[in-house]
This record gives structure tokens, C-alpha cells and sequence, in this order.
């Protein structure tokens, strides 16, 4: 899958540097030609000798190796690459990065090259949520760099939080689809999005707490890698990203018909929180307090939008994925939603208030598919919709999940 190309991969001074040796052998068994850049700090945590050995190629570390310079300068090594990938993005090789500073050979390298640049941060939660991180990582999204992590989790210092490195196999897979050149285009793909008003009144509705920040996400991760997409959104206060076919419904019999009018697509993404019921007493004009007592609302069920496009005979989408927002045993609860709806994989979380994931930054979700529950560790909702738009390209793309 990888056959021929080149990686130049920049080791950073990080304890997460030991990932970056099953990534060289998991890319050189793809096909890849590894070629490894060690920083002075990188090579605290991962022996020039080892990685050598894996990549089967010369280390380059120091920017004024006159022999380097002789066999291969910094500036050709950082073009003769058709990617170029840091592993660990150190917060130090962040801040060189977004400020353009060139005072070593890997951050020279990153400056020089014209390649597409493909970052893993990894780092103490402090240093990653330090204002001035999080202002370089703005400003090289920016930049065109792509990122992908970090998650949550428990940390070699003790603490746990935000910044902890991906592992290898989701950096191969984010390789692989920056590599894949647009991996999804000419693909057509259809997400939904947000809450779905269920009116009572003109004035009063049913809603659910749905911000619509996961699935804005998923569709602009989408769209990145090339898809036409079309975006069915319920009412939400987030811009829908720009370049995409927007179509803004209130109901979940509006979305229902809009989902259906969206087809035919390769993959449908269900990442709305439709209501399972709406009202069948609604009234047509304001329900005035006091006159008749408390109104009795009557619920009636919605239509399933995920279980009918699963189930179309025609016309169903390649990939079909669903959401299942749980409070209680997620993985039983969604393994048996994804059977019952006849769709491909589900995507579940835990939606219990103190997770703060509804309508919160961050998400933990499980991937439930044919083959079991993938459990991804806490990250960003950016960092979730990145991961699954890759395996989703993965899956387009004929390839194994
Ligand atoms: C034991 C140890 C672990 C470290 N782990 C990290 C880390 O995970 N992430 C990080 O950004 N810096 C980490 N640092 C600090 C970096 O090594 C330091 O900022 C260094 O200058 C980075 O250099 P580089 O960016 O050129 O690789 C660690 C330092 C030590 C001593």
C-alpha cells in the first residue's frame, strides 16, 4: 500500500520516541522506504544504532555532518521525501515549527522541505494545553500541517490528561491516507448532524443537548480528504464548514427526507442526535398557559433514519456508520444496535453527564464493527473525526479496517 514511497521521519526528544520504532517497521512491511531524522534530544530516548537498524538506512542528526552534507544536504533530504512525518511532535519542535526557526537539522529540514508535513504531538498535559502550544498547533493547522492526536490518557511523568501520543497503527493509517493523495475523491459522502426541534408549538420544541461539534468535524475531516460532501444538520450554533453541500433541517422527518434526497453516496455517516419521538399534539398556533390546564403532550415514534438507509435494498451506501450515545454499557448496548440496524460499524460514546462529552470538546468512542469494539482512548472531537475519516478512506478504499 505504501510500495515506493519515501517517509523522512523526524524523531523528537520525547519518552513517546519508542513508538516511532514499531511505526518504522510497520511502514517498511507496507512498502516504505524510512529515512530517519534524530534530534540531539531524540536521541536520549531511541539509540541511533536501532533505529538505523530498522529503517536499513543512515541516520542523519547533526546539520554540519560535512559528509551528510556531501552524500545528502538538509535541503535536498527534506524534498526527497513524499512525506514528511514527526513522531514525536515534541512541544519544542511545535514552537520551532509555527515560528520558523532553523537551528538544528530536523527543525532546518521542517523549514526547507515542500512536502506535506504530517505531525504526532506527544507531551506532558500541561505543555500541550499551555496557551502557547495550543497557539502554534492553531497556527500550523493553519499552515497546511496535518495532526494527528494527540488523546487522553495516562503519561510516563504521572499524569494523565490530554497529550498523549496516538499509537503506531493510527499514525500508519494517518500516513497512509496523507500518501493516498485525496484519498476520497471522487467518493460522495453523506453526514448528518447535530440535534433534531421536535415543535410542541410555533414557540416550544423537544430537542436534546447535541452542540453538532463531532459531526461539523467528521464532515470537514471528510471534505479534507477530498469527498463531496453533503451535510444534513439539525439547528445548531456552529458554522458548517465551508465548501460543503449544507442542507438544514428542524425535524427528524425533515432529515429523514433529506438524507433520502442526499442519495446515492458511497458512505453515509450518522452522526445526529435524532429524536425518537415528536409530538403528535403539536399545535398550530401558541399553547397559552392557564386556559385548559397543563397540556398533555402525545409522542408518537420517528421514523429510524439509520436502521432505513442500513436496510435499503437499493441504493444503500457502501458504508453505512451510525452513532450510539449510551449511559450505560456502551459496548453491549451498541455491539446490539449495530445488529438490529443492519449498519457497518457504530461509533458509541459515553453521553453520562459527567463525561462532558455532549456538547463538550472531547469525546472517548468505542469503534463497534464486524470484526469487534475498537476502543480509542479521550481526544478532541477533531482528533476523532480525523482518525475515522482515515479509516473510512481505508475502507473505501477496498483496504482492511
Ligand atoms: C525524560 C524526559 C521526557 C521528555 N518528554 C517529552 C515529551 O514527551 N514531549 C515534549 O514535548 N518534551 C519532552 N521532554 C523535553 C524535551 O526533550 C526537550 O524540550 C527537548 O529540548 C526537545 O528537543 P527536540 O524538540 O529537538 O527533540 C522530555 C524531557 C525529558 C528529560
Amino acid at each position: 500500500m505504501l510500495h515506493g514511497k519515501r517517509i523522512l521521519l523526524i524523531i523528537g526528544g520525547g519518552i513517546a520516541a519508542f513508538k516511532s520504532l514499531e511505526l518504522i517497521r510497520k511502514l517498511r512491511e507496507d512498502g516504505a522506504k524510512v529515512t530517519p531524522v534524530l534530534t540531539k534530544a531524540g536521541e536520549q530516548f531511541a539509540t541511533p544504532l536501532t533505529v538505523s537498524s530498522l529503517c536499513v538506512d543512515k541516520v542523519y542528526r547533526d546539520l554540519f555532518d560535512l559528509t551528510d552534507e556531501a552524500e545528502m544536504g538538509h535541503i535536498e533530504l527534506s524534498r526527497a521525501a513524499d512525506l514528511v512525518v514527526v513522531v514525536p511532535a515534541t512541544a519544542d519542535l511545535l514552537a520551532k515549527m509555527a515560528n520558523g526557526m532553523a537551528n538544528d537539522l530536523a527543525s532546518t529540514v521542517l523549514l526547507a522541505t515542500d512536502k506535506p508535513v504530517l505531525v504526532a504531538p506527544a507531551m506532558n498535559v500541561r505543555m500541550w494545553l499551555h496557551p502557547a502550544t495550543q497557539r502554534n498547533v492553531a497556527t500550523l493547522r493553519e499552515d497546511g500541517v496535518s495532526f494527528v492526536g494527540p488523546v487522553e490518557g495516562a503519561m510516563a511523568c504521572g499524569e494523565y490528561g490530554p497529550g498523549r501520543m496516538v499509537e503506531a497503527r493510527d499514525i500508519q493509517d494517518a500516513i497512509t491516507v496523507a500518501l493516498a493523495d485525496k484519498a476520497l475523491k471522487g467518493k460522495r459522502v453523506l453526514v448528518t448532524s447535530g440535534p433534531t426541534h421536535e415543535p410542541i408549538d410555533p414557540v416550544r420544541y423537544i430537542a436534546n443537548r447535541s452542540s453538532g461539534t463531532q459531526g461539523t468535524a467528521i464532515a470537514k475531516a471528510l471534505q479534507g480528504q477530498g469527498a463531496e460532501v453533503v451535510f444534513v444538520t439539525g439547528p445548531t450554533n456552529i458554522a458548517p464548514p465551508a465548501g460543503v453541500e449544507v442542507v438544514n433541517v428542524e425535524t427528524a422527518a425533515e432529515m429523514l427526507s433529506a438524507v433520502e434526497d442526499a442519495l446515492p453516496a458511497d458512505a453515509a455517516i450518522f452522526a445526529a442526535a435524532v429524536a425518537d419521538w415528536h409530538v403528535t399534539s403539536a399545535s398550530d398556533s401558541k399553547i397559552k398557559k392557564d386556559i385548559n390546564g397543563i397540556p398533555a403532550l402525545v409522542l408518537a415514534e420517528n421514523s429510524d433514519i439509520l436502521a432505513t438507509v442500513s436496510q435499503l435494498k437499493e441504493g444503500r451506501p457502501g458504508l453505512v456508520i451510525g452513532f450510539a450515545a449510551e449511559t450505560d454499557d456502551v459496548i453491549a448496548n451498541a455491539t446490539s444496535k449495530r445488529e438490529r440496524k443492519g449498519c457497518d460499524w457504530i461509533v458509541a460514546n459515553d453521553v453520562s453527564p459527567q463525561t462532558g462529552i455532549m456538547g463538550g470538546d472531547e469525546n472517548e468512542v468505542v469503534l463497534i464493527s464486524a470484526e469487534g469494539a475498537d476502543a480509542w482512548p479521550r481526544m478532541g472531537k477533531t482528533a476523532v473525526a480525523e482518525l475515522l475519516a482515515s479509516r473510512i478512506s481505508l475502507a473505501l478504499g477496498g483496504e482492511e479496517t
